[in-house]
């Protein structure tokens, strides 16, 4: 930071008179408050104002930033806070220096918002331009250097750690938004199997057809019937140095497009269907950062990788799959396909004998109709484990909701001909019902399972997140491990 040519931004409460907090002499700084006065800012979240300081000082251009009452302060308000400045200053500045707003309360420390505030700068500056013309100017950043600014030596030393692990979170967030963003027809399993291939330090074993069939992965064959591609099952294993306490599993839903199969899902609701891996693009890029950053515990992903699609000899209604442990699946929707290639992917995690397991998936369009876009839903047999993930997602801004698993439901997955049916009888719960119909393929091994099908994808967009895939619950599982 070299003050007069630069852009300099400073995060402010809604109930406190701004402040440079010591960048400038006491009189200067009574004289921008008052200023910000004039311009009736008032710190509300999303709120900004550039001011130009006569003599440039401490910068040409300050830029304030609101972080609304200090009584609701979130993580994620700095987070937000950190992304609005980005979107301000991407196409006017050409660097962006952020100062650390204080701890409102001693239940955050520095670090973490630290941490926080990078992150929101560098989620904010995702694109997925693969796709577009090179020279599209709306796409091109005049904004080519960021930071944190700190105080004094001691201070810029104890922010390098919470930057690097903010550049890891949010490196792995889009990777796993460039995954999900990518067109359904590019990334088949091949594909698929070659991103997991490039990760260094994780261990891949790679099931083709052939072997899914000796093994008896009746789920994700009876789903990929309907396509010419041909599926896979990927066994991603991370081990940390020494001998690690525990050992966790995360198993993604690898649905590469879902058509529906036939039972086709209209036009509309197809559009976003590429999304239909987000789950595997979470695991994928979680196994990817976890060498990165050191984590402790050995951590095996489980990913079920096809497309659901109509061909002529696609699952019908009526048919009936087995499952990996032997449980036999009706088969009456063929759009419900999600829980058929976890209840493989699940019975084979649950044979590794893990101290936990975490199902990731876009299983149900119910989820968004229960908890919306902005909370995952969870269910699990295991509270402790669902905690810890769930303290884990309030740092990472990426919000969890518990949903019951009511054994007085079991009723609606009964079937006339096999051990279940993949669809509930009536209508209702279909969140839940998603979430029991997993359970049955789920020994004793402590498990949560998060649906994703309102979190993973934004039409809106945000200044966060463009509109498309937000890499949700990327960051929650990482801290959940790291801690
Ligand atoms: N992939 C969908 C769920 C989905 C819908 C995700 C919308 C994201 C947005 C899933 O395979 C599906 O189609 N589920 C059915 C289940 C039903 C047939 C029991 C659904 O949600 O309608
Ligand atoms: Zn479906
Ligand atoms: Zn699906």
């Amino acid at each position: 930071f070299k003050g007069e040519k630069e852009t300099l931004a400073f995060f402010c409460w809604q109930d406190q008179s701004f402040t440079t907090d010591g960048w400038l002499e006491p009189r200067k700084d009574r004289a921008l408050g008052d200023w910000a006065k004039r311009e009736a800012f008032a710190a509300k979240k999303g709120e900004t104002l550039l001011l130009y300081p006569q003599d440039s000082e401490p910068a040409q251009r300050l830029l304030l930033v609101g972080l609304g009452p200090k009584k609701e302060f979130t993580l994620n308000a700095l987070r937000e806070a950190a992304a609005t400045a980005f979107q301000t200053g991407k196409k006017r500045f050409f660097s962006l220096w952020a100062t650390l707003p204080d701890a409102p309360s001693s239940t955050f420390h520095p670090e973490e918002m630290a941490q926080a505030l990078a992150e929101g700068l560098w989620l904010a500056s995702y694109q997925f331009t693969s796709y577009r013309k090179a020279s599209s100017e709306e796409h091109s950043l005049i904004l080519k250097k960021m930071g944190l600014v700190a105080t004094g030596p001691q201070e810029a030393k104890s922010l390098e750690a919470p930057i690097r692990k903010a550049q890891i979170f949010a490196e792995a967030t889009g990777n796993a938004r460039d995954w999900v963003n990518i067109p359904p027809s590019e990334k088949n399993p091949g594909f698929m199997i070659s991103l997991a291939r490039k990760i260094s330090g994780v261990t891949v074993r790679v099931f083709h057809e052939s072997q899914l069939r000796k093994m008896g992965m009746g789920g994700i064959l009876g789903v990929a019937r309907g396509s010419t591609i041909a599926p896979a099952f990927l066994h991603l294993i991370y081990k940390p140095k020494g001998s690690p306490k525990k050992r966790l599993g995360l198993a993604g839903k690898g649905v590469l497009f879902d058509s529906g199969g036939l039972s086709l899902k209209p036009a509309a609701g197809m559009e976003d269907m590429k999304m239909d891996m987000a789950g595997a693009a979470a695991v994928l890029a979680v196994l990817k950062a976890l060498p990165k950053l050191g984590v402790h515990k050995e951590v095996h992903g489980f990913i079920p990788l096809t497309y659901n699609m109509p061909g002529g000899d696609a699952t019908k209604p009526g048919d009936v799959l087995k499952a990996f442990n032997g449980k036999t699946i009706e088969v009456l929707n063929t759009d419900a396909e999600g829980r058929l290639i976890l209840a493989d992917a699940l019975s084979f995690a649950c044979a590794q004998k893990l101290d936990g397991l975490v199902d990731i998936a876009t299983l149900t369009g119910a989820a968004l109709v229960a908890v919306g876009h902005l909370m995952t839903a969870a269910m699990t047999n295991n509270p402790e484990l669902l905690k810890g993930l769930t303290a884990a997602s309030e740092k990472a801004g990426e919000k969890i909701w518990e949903l019951p698993l009511p054994p007085e439901y079991r009723e609606s997955l009964k079937s006339h001909v096999a051990d279940l049916r993949n669809v509930p009888k009536n209508h209702e719960a279909g969140t839940i019902l998603g979430g029991m119909f997993l359970q049955e393929f789920v020994d004793q091994t402590p498990w949560v399972h998060l649906d994703i099908a309102g979190t993973a994808w934004t039409s809106e967009g945000s200044a966060l997140c463009p509109p498309g895939a937000t890499g949700a619950p990327v960051r929650t599982l990482l801290e959940y491990l790291l801690h």
